[in-house]
């Protein structure tokens, strides 16, 4: 953990308010949690962050490298959050850190600073060794120009969706095994239901078990937590891919569920 942060559990906003104190400059959040098991910012919640950090002072940093760049079908997962929010398109953080999906696979972190602030850092007050390199600028304008070419935002509402739903009719099906499905577009998590009897009585976490089943049947899927799984697919999944997908995990739930 970075030095310097107080945790707060999220979604609360009061927790925010309580655990400012004369020193806070800022609060950093995502927008979906990614390694806290898929849990998404609720619209009043981002609301609540910008109207508490502008009557404090404070900074409202986004974290968008793990569902920003159109995972949840919008450039960043406030915009999705956000849609059809009275007020939602006026919303704003003050700056959005950015990696994994901008150099599509080609190693590259980013930050976006609100008009504002950008002047506050000059070329090269933030040198890193491999900061501002043009071949990974060149090859994020590409993965941004097939973004847009394919239609990569509307595939991963469309196939996102899909997915989603399907979790959730395996979801009514094998209650035993699966509890809960959520995500937003193409960053899905769901949650294992407590004390399956197949994968009690093992070492390993309940998820960890649950993957390992995934990779061996040719899936892969990564574990948040004890009890919960996330599905973050390439944006350009298609839908036969998806049903692929969805009929080893309904394979893998179905044998467990036994
Ligand atoms: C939400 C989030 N933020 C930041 C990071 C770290 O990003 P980087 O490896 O580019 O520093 C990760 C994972 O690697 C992440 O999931």
């Amino acid at each position: 953990m970075v030095q310097g942060f107080r945790q707060v559990p999220y979604n609360d906003l009061n927790a925010a308010r309580e655990a400012l104190s004369p020193a806070t400059v800022a609060i950093l959040i995502e927008g979906i949690q990614g390694e806290g098991g898929i849990t998404t910012a609720a619209p009043d919640y981002l609301l609540g962050l910008r109207q508490l950090c502008d009557e404090k002072k404070l900074l409202l940093l986004m974290d968008g490298v793990q569902c920003g760049h159109f995972r949840t079908g919008r450039f960043q997962s406030f915009q999705r959050i956000l849609e059809g929010v009275p007020n939602g398109e006026r919303f704003l953080p003050d700056a959005i850190a950015m990696a994994k999906a901008l150099g599509g696979g080609f190693p590259m972190g980013a930050f976006w600073v609100r008009d504002r602030y950008a002047d506050l850092l000059g070329a090269g007050t933030h040198g890193t060794t491999f900061g501002g390199t043009p071949l990974a600028c060149a090859v994020a304008l590409k993965v941004l120009e097939v973004i847009h070419r394919d239609k990569l935002a509307e595939n991963a509402r469309t196939i996102g969706h899909y997915l989603q739903s399907e979790l959730t009719r395996l979801a009514g099906k094998f209650p035993q095994v699966l509890s809960a499905v959520r995500g937003l577009g193409l960053m899905i998590g769901f949650e294992l239901a407590s004390n399956i009897p197949a994968l009690a009585g093992n070492e390993k976490a309940p998820s960890i078990q649950f993957v390992n089943r995934l990779h061996e049947a040719g899936l892969l899927a990564i574990p948040a937590g004890n009890q919960k799984l996330r599905l973050l697919p390439p944006l350009n999944l298609r839908q036969q891919e998806a049903e692929e997908g969805i009929k080893v995990i309904e394979a893998v739930i179905a044998r467990l569920a036994g």
